[in-house]
């Protein structure tokens, strides 16, 4: 019989490959650049803001690219994670004891896979608005414009302009909303930003806020010794 040592080092279990990290800060940092300049053009109480690009040409420059990068970005991040954050029956009980979640009583809730009611829900409103960001933001920039008209053939006339920088600046408001209680989020679970930057949590935190998780991708595939990296990284 083998006897195994107790080192006493915490165990820690891989949550992202190094990619999956990657994809997510080029997303974060051009969704704090696009927001940045997005309300410096927003407001002229914010214009002020355009100082940290230099000035006003410099953000309303800025702003689309950003999109871009940021919409490229998300479609990545979408890819990898959508199969992760189906709905599953456990969501609707996690979501009904939601006062648990917030007094942080887990032990009342149901245990749960890599991605919990919560997480699912910012990853899909953010998937409904980030096309809605784009689409309409590409009807307010002349490029877009250009592309729309020559690979779509569709051309945007003063009112759809209109509407669409209606519709674009109530998705981005809603955006940031749903990125603010993200990041709260973050912060809050204690020990979860390590997932994202070192991409790496403790043994602890995965028992703790996603059991299932620990259980069926890493206990069952492999020691947290040798992890074994969990699909849809
Ligand atoms: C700049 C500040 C941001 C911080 C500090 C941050 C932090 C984090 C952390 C720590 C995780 C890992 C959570 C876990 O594994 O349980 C995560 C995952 C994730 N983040 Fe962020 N994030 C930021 C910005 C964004 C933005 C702008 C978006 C999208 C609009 C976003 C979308 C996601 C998604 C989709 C996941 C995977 C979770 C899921 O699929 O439900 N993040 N983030």
């Amino acid at each position: 019989m083998t006897t195994q040592t107790n080192t006493g080092a915490p165990v820690t279990v891989r949550r992202y490959s190094g990619s999956a990290r990657l994809n997510h800060w080029v997303m974060a940092i051009s969704f704090v650049l696009l927001l940045l300049s997005g309300l410096s053009l927003f407001h002229p109480s914010l214009f002020v803001l355009s100082g940290l690009f230099g000035g006003g040409g410099t953000a309303r420059w800025l702003h689309p690219w950003a999109g871009l990068v940021f919409a490229i970005s998300f479609m990545g991040l979408f890819f990898r994670f959508f199969a992760l954050n189906l709905p599953e029956r456990t969501d609707i009980v996690w979501l009904a004891k939601l006062k648990h979640v917030l007094t942080g009583h887990d032990e009342y809730l149901p245990e749960v896979g890599k991605y919990n009611a919560g997480q699912k829900l910012v990853f899909w409103i953010q998937a409904i608005l980030v096309p809605v960001m784009l689409i309409t933001g590409l009807c307010l920039w002349a490029p877009g414009l250009a592309w729309m008209e020559q690979t779509l053939g569709f051309k945007a006339s003063i009112d759809q302009q209109r509407l669409a920088a209606l519709i674009h600046a109530m998705a981005a408001v809603l955006a940031i909303l749903v990125w603010i209680v993200h990041v709260y989020a973050a912060i809050w679970v204690r020990g979860t930003i390590g997932a994202m930057t070192t991409g790496t949590v403790t043994g602890g935190w995965g028992w703790r806020h996603h059991r299932r998780w620990l259980r069926e991708e890493v206990v069952a595939h492999g020691t947290t010794e040798h992890p074994r990296v969990t699909p849809g990284e």
